[in-house]
């Protein structure tokens, strides 16, 4: 009968309390994080109230985000998740690097646009591609030469990375084959990979030769795919560039490769005044070589002034954790 909520003690016996025994009935302590804005987004509920955990990301102070998990826990599944929320209740730009080919059934649903980049595709994409709006500054070819040393990295790199005599000369030839672009801005005029293997043969030193030679294959061999000039339409409000079936070195080249895509579109919609949201599974694979994981830090760091939502997915902390970089991307202590 006490026991019953009639506030009815038959049992004989008073305890009295200190504050701390007291405070386990009520959750003093717990923190909410609610932002009743009009974009906010649902994360979940707060474990210990079990309220509603709902965030706008543009209004944090670091919008950069990292879903990290066991395989098979939930991370892609989180992501797609958050993916349709915004896609619903925002008008933002959402864009997905998918290595294992597992996000087109939503953007299909949503009207959104799949691009399948793979040896046999007829879908290409330039990595050459340029704007004028690439970089703040005066020189746009600066930052791309960063990304296409980046790329040449995974290409002719060893353990060791390209050599200082190697990037100048890739250096030295990147800013020949754009400033024939930057004369005469057409379409028509936007470099290939090949362009820059023809200059690298131009060059006298043994070096540019040695990168021209690791670059044949993927000019004139088996492995073209990023010697083709843009095809595809990557307007769409919804993009997902699938890359399951580039092999694996393929894959870095292709998420690095997309990654500057978006980044050519996080420019464009900067103008637009529109935000961009980009989701990229398997981010760690991009932090393993020097150069590459530099670039990605860049790009990344440079998202948030331009109005880029970038997330991260990941299952291997302890990649993501060799990186130096992981603070200066998401603002967060190890
Ligand atoms: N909240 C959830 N409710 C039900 N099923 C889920 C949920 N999250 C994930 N799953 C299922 O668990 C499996 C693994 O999820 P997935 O997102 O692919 O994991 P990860 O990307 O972390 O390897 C999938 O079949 C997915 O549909
Ligand atoms: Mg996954």
């Amino acid at each position: 009968m006490s026991s019953l909520p009639l506030a009815y003690n038959q049992i004989d016996i008073q305890r009295g309390m200190t504050t701390s025994s007291t405070a386990i009935f009520v959750p003093f302590t717990t923190q909410e994080l609610f932002q009743p804005d009009k974009e906010a987004l649902y994360y979940g509920l707060n474990a210990l109230s079990n309220n509603l955990i709902m965030v706008d990301r543009k209004k944090l102070k670091n919008p950069n985000g990292l879903i990290l998990g066991t395989p098979g826990s939930g991370k892609s599944f989180s992501a797609k998740r958050e993916i349709a929320n915004a896609f619903l209740v925002t008008d933002d730009d959402v864009i997905i690097s998918d290595p294992e080919s597992e996000y087109s059934p939503l953007v299909e649903r949503f009207g959104g646009q799949v691009i399948k980049i793979s040896p046999t595709s007829s879908q290409f994409i330039n990595p050459m591609d340029i704007n004028m709006n690439y970089s703040d500054d005066d020189n746009p070819v600066a930052l791309k030469a960063d990304f296409i040393l980046s790329l040449c990295e995974l290409i002719v790199g060893g353990k060791e990375g390209l050599q200082p005599i190697e990037k100048t000369v890739i250096d030295r030839c990147i800013h020949k084959i754009y400033q024939k672009y930057f004369e005469n801005p057409v379409p028509e005029n936007m470099p290939l990979l090949e362009d820059l293997y023809n200059a690298l043969l131009a060059q006298e030193e043994s070096e540019a030769k040695h990168v021209a030679t690791a670059l044949e294959i993927y000019v004139h061999g088996s492995l073209n795919v990023f010697n083709h000039r843009t095809n595809v339409d990557i307007t769409n409000r919804l993009v997902c560039y699938d890359i399951k079936d580039l092999g694996k070195q393929l894959k870095k080249i292709g998420m690095l490769v997309v990654q500057d895509q978006v980044w050519g579109r996080v420019t464009e919609n900067r103008s637009a005044g529109k935000s961009t949201r980009y989701y990229m599974d398997e981010m760690h694979l991009l932090l393993r070589d020097e150069q590459t994981a530099a670039y990605t830090v860049e790009i990344w760091k440079r998202f948030r002034k331009w109005g880029g939502i970038p997330t991260g997915i990941t299952q291997n902390v302890k990649d993501l954790l060799a990186s130096k970089e992981v603070e200066n991307i998401f603002g967060a202590t190890r």
